[in-house]
Parts: C-alpha cells; sequence; structure tokens
C-alpha cells in the first residue's frame, strides 16, 4: 500500500524514512573520510564532494517527505505507555526541522563563501549572494560544530527508542517502519 494505514506505514512513507537514512549516514561517512585527507588534496576534495551532495540529497528531499507526510491523513498511533509519545513526536519534529536546517547551514555557509555546491559533478548549485567571509565562518561553526551533532545526538536516541520498542515493550513499531513487513490483519 502506498499510503500509510491504521497500523503501518505505507511503501512511500517506508522509502523516504530509510533513503533518507542511507544519505544522511553517507553525509557523515564523507566528511569524516575526507578528514584524513589533507585540505585541497584531490581524495580530500573528491570526499567533500560526496558530502555535499549527499547533504544537498537530504536538503531536496526533505520537501518532497514533508509534504507527503501532511498529505496522508491516517498516521499510525505510537501507543507506548508512560508519555514516551510526547517525547517521541516531539523528537520526530526535532528530526524534521534539522534535516532542514542541518544542510541549510551548510548551504548558506557556500553561499557566503562565494562556493558553488555541486550536485554529484551533475550540476551546480550556483552563487546568488555577495561574499561574506566572517558570516561563511559562524555558519560553518553552526553547521559543523553544533547542528550536526545535535542532529547526530537526535539519530541516536532515536534508534534506541526503536530498539526499546522491539525488545523491551515488545511491540510492532519498529517492524512497521521495516520495508517488507506487513500487519497480519491487513
Ligand atoms: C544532513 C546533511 C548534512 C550533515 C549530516 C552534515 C554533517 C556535517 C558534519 C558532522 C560536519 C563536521 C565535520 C567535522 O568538523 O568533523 C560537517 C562539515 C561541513 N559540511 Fe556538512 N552536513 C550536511 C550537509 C551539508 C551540505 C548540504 C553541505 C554543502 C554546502 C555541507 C558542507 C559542509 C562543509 C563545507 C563542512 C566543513 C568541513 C570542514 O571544515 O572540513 N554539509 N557537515
Ligand atoms: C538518519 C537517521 C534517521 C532519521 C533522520 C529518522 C527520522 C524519523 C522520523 C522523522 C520519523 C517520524 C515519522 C513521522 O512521524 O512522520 C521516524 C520514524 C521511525 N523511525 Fe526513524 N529515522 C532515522 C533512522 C532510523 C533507524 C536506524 C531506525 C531503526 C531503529 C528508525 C526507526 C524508526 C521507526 C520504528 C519509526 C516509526 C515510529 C512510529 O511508528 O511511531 N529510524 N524516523
Amino acid at each position: 500500500m502506498i499510503g500509510n494505514t491504521e497500523n503501518s506505514w505505507g511503501w512511500l512513507a517506508k522509502l523516504f524514512h530509510w533513503l533518507m537514512f542511507v544519505v544522511i549516514v553517507g553525509a557523515y561517512v564523507a566528511v569524516n573520510v575526507q578528514e584524513s585527507f589533507e585540505k585541497g588534496s584531490v581524495e580530500g576534495d573528491w570526499w567533500m564532494m560526496l558530502h555535499k551532495s549527499f547533504g544537498l540529497t537530504v536538503f531536496m528531499l526533505i520537501w518532497l517527505r514533508l509534504g507527503w507526510r501532511i498529505g496522508q491523513r491516517t498516521v499510525p498511533e505510537n501507543f507506548s505507555g508512560y508519555g514516551m509519545a510526547k517525547l517521541a513526536s516531539i523528537g520526530h519534529a526535532l528530526l524534521y526541522l534539522l534535516m532542514i536546517i542541518v544542510p541549510l547551514s551548510a548551504l548558506l555557509m557556500s553561499q557566503f563563501a562565494g562556493r558553488p555546491v555541486s550536485w554529484f559533478g551533475i550540476f551546480d548549485v550556483p552563487v546568488w549572494v555577495a561574499e561574506n567571509e566572517s558570516l561563511a565562518e559562524q555558519l560553518h561553526e553552526l553547521h559543523g560544530d553544533f547542528l550536526a551533532p545535535v542532529l547526530f545526538v537526535l539519530i541516536i536516541l532515536h534508534i534506541l527508542g526503536g530498539l526499546w520498542h522491539h525488545f523491551v515493550d515488545r511491540d510492532d513499531v519498529l517492524k512497521r517502519m521495516l520495508p517488507f513487513w506487513r500487519n497480519r490483519e491487513l
């Protein structure tokens, strides 16, 4: 089923979720691999291009994902107890917000640094604004030292939450986000 049902996510929501997972992990891996090469080296530049391309992909996908999320009327209830459901929805809202502002802060950094951002060498996001080095530097810190680490921590908590559902609560919350799982009653 493409759409969400009463008790499971539709395949498009699952596709967005797992595609985003792969691309975000790709962005973190690429930027860390890049650091093991010298700045300005061919390899370093290549991994940085990959980092930016994955990040830009997040920024493109998030609007489709949010559009689909908002357009969907039936969103499965999170049936965990002890007020954790509230915490989970705040966590999800923050994840959505960070999937916007983490790449946005970096795109703005590149804008003010006067650097076009390439998407896998296929096209470039051109520079539209006048160069402003100090602003670029502040955005660099905001992106790399604050927003990206916050997203990372949230993702870890989110994964722990999913595992908690599966192994402690022993409910279907984790399973219903998995690609090929279908509720038996459907
Ligand atoms: C969800 C998407 C993204 C994530 C999770 C992410 C994550 C990160 C992290 C963790 C760092 C810090 C690396 C470190 O200092 O150890 C970083 C730095 C950086 N990111 Fe991103 N980023 C994303 C999107 C983007 C985009 C779209 C661009 C393109 C402009 C970009 C460009 C950069 C640049 C230029 C740096 C600085 C690298 C350096 O100082 O060597 N990032 N990013
Ligand atoms: C980049 C990493 C990830 C991000 C940014 C992310 C983001 C999200 C968001 C925003 C939602 C809420 C969906 C909505 O209500 O519209 C969600 C749901 C979910 N995620 Fe993730 N996720 C990530 C990785 C993972 C991983 C690795 C797991 C596996 C443990 C996982 C398990 C789940 C589950 C089970 C749900 C459904 C919760 C429910 O049905 O109430 N996520 N994810």
